[in-house]
């Protein structure tokens, strides 16, 4: 992800930014923040004289608390005005409406957060119209040919992908978009994770590499032997790892999807 912020998104942000003198950001499910920071750092750079007005949306009060701790320490910020909307995007959405606000974004990023909304289509479609004409709209999630995609997509239902989160990846959202001619750049994010000691019986830091990869605590203690053996299987199969060096290497791959916005 962070290659995609050095080495592509600088070129992504240029029509944004051409000619303006402050940008209008929101950031969607930011989390502690360190991302929005690396991007934020991108654009400076581009344009050094820029001044940024950014609205961070986060439900999670520890998270928001994380990233103020994060600004706090960074002594370079002074040209980013935060406001901190301790809501959902859902929730984000309807206060916006409720304030009849007309403000347009230059820049709306989404990354690694749309797993967590009831309607990804709706809330696209919402932040996209908040699109200045020249503005965009990044989505990251994990990629349609990940082994993600794969885990979710053989035994998400039997895995404890619960109601807070979706097996949602970028090949579902290509396709919603598609299906509205909604038209979109696609940039592959290539990303690997060393899961060998998931196999490793005993490893307690395998132990909690599966219980992360298929949202279930205590995983190997508590799933139905059947389900466990073909979880694992699946995990080091070809359509989700490969092996090398006696190592399994995970498909992590990401992928960013940038939105114009509404014609
Ligand atoms: C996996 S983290 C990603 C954080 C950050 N964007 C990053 O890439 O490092 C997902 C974030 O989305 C937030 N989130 C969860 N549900 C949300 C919702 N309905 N609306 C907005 N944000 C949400 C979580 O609190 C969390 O901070």
């Amino acid at each position: 992800m962070r290659d995609f912020i050095h080495s592509t998104l600088p070129d992504i942000l240029a029509s944004v930014g051409d000619g303006k003198a402050k940008l209008n950001v929101i950031g969607v499910g930011s989390g502690a923040g360190e991302i929005d920071l690396e991007m934020f750092s991108q654009l400076r750079q581009k344009y050094p004289s820029i001044t940024v007005d950014t609205h961070v949306v986060e439900p999670s009060s520890q998270q928001i608390h994380n990233y103020k701790v994060l600004v706090s320490k960074r002594k370079d910020l002074d040209y980013i005005k935060f406001t901190w909307n301790k809501v959902t995007a859902s929730e984000f959405e309807q206060q916006w409406k409720e304030n009849k606000m007309s403000k347009k974004a230059d820049f709306i990023h989404m990354i690694q957060m749309l797993y967590y909304v009831k309607d990804p289509d709706a809330t696209i479609s919402f932040f996209q119209s908040l699109l200045h004409k020249t503005g965009k709209l990044l989505i990251i999630l994990v990629s349609g040919t990940s082994g993600w995609a794969k885990l979710w997509g053989t035994y998400g239902s039997q895995l404890g992908i619960s109601d807070i989160t979706q097996c949602v990846t970028t090949a579902h959202i290509k396709s919603l978009l598609d299906s509205k001619a909604v038209g979109y750049h696609s940039y592959e994010l290539p990303s690997q994770m060393d899961i060998s000691e998931c196999f490793v019986e005993g490893s307690e830091e395998g132990e909690l590499l599966l219980d992360f990869l298929t949202e279930v605590q205590n995983f190997r203690q508590t799933a139905p032997a059947e389900l466990k053996a073909v979880v694992l299987e699946l995990l080091r199969h070809p359509d989700c790892s490969v092996e090398t060096e006696g190592r399994v290497i995970f498909n992590n791959n990401l992928e960013a999807l940038v939105l114009d916005p509404l014609p």
